[in-house]
């Protein structure tokens, strides 16, 4: 299985439009070890030729031209993008249904917590429901992920509820679901699957559980959530006033991150995505880079290849 990194930024990317930081300026100025990055998203294909997209990032129209492998090549309206699995309905991870618009077929795929967020949304009506199918995700049931025509694209998801929390802008009023793992549904977690190779896609996790820790363990490949170094760091970079447990993140370093908490489990190779714009491990020179790959951890990038 073909996999590609469309994009490796937690919201925001990097740079992030109003941040005037150390780290964006010099992503800015194209310093090589401050790389720009899009909103995460992944792209996976069985054949190379029918593609499914984990999340829609914002910048997924940007992602389509810079990824030759998105071009359409099916006559004058195509796409090789099949289906769009949704891990949860942050903005960056729906909004770029809306680039999708113009009439190509393809399936989307949620929880129903999710699905129920574009169905509220009267803007998401742009994405035409006659050819563009709503399909629902459970929890716990594998599903073979199919083309709006089931035409099998040959890949089977195994979602998995993660730890994590409502849409920021669905918090108003949801004070008992901020951390929604007992009720579910708002962050999933996928284990995708090929002949006895198991990959991992956990991009919004706000910790580890014994159970997120049975998912990853024997995965051949493992994307994590990398939003933070460290938990305070929003306060401490004096840009924001919540931790990253609150924002549904885990944090790469410290006794309760991501780091630690995995350390002692088998996986191929352990890849962080979603990272912030504050995460010192976004700048390939800083000692929070090197920790991390002395740990057994990559940072993903835009662009980047790996095979399953
Ligand atoms: C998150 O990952 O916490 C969200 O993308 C935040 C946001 O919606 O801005
Ligand atoms: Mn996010």
């Amino acid at each position: 299985m073909r996999v590609r990194v469309l994009g490796a930024a937690a919201g925001g990317g990097f740079p992030q439009w109003n941040s005037d930081s150390e780290a964006c300026r010099r992503a800015r100025r194209g310093d090589p070890t401050a790389r720009p990055l899009t909103q995460a998203s992944v792209a996976l294909s069985a054949d190379g030729e029918r593609w499914i997209l984990i999340n829609a990032s914002p910048d997924l129209r940007q992602q389509i031209e810079a990824n030759r492998c998105l071009h359409p090549r099916g006559g004058r309206r195509s796409s090789p993008i099949a289906a769009v699995v949704l891990t949860n309905a942050d903005v960056d991870a729906v909004a770029g249904l809306l680039h999708l618009r113009e009439g190509t077929p393809f399936s989307i795929y949620g929880h129903h917590r999710v699905l129920r967020v574009l169905d509220d949304n009267p803007v998401f009506a742009v994405v035409n429901r006659e050819l563009v199918p709503r399909r629902r995700l459970e929890p716990d049931e594998p599903v073979d992920l199919a083309d709006p025509r089931d035409l099998p694209l040959g890949r089977t998801v195994l979602p998995f509820l993660a730890p994590g929390k409502v849409p920021l802008y669905l918090e108003d009023g949801a004070a008992a679901e901020i951390d929604t793992e007992a009720m579910g549904g708002d962050t999933l977690g996928l284990e995708i699957g090929l002949a006895g190779r198991r990959m991992v896609y956990l991009a919004n996790c706000a910790r580890i559980t014994a159970a997120v820790r049975e998912r990853i363990d024997g995965a051949d490949l493992l994307f994590m959530d990398g939003t933070l170094w460290r938990d305070d760091e929003m306060i401490a970079q004096g840009v924001g006033s919540k931790t990253g447990r609150r924002m549904g993140h885990i944090s790469m370093s410290g006794p309760q991150g991501a780091i630690a908490g995995l350390r002692d489990l088998r996986v191929g190779r352990r890849v962080f995505i979603h990272v912030n714009n504050t995460n010192p491990a976004l700048l390939a020179d800083s000692p929070e880079r090197a920790e991390l790959v002395r740990a057994g951890w990559e940072v993903a990038h835009d662009g980047m290849e790996l095979e399953l």
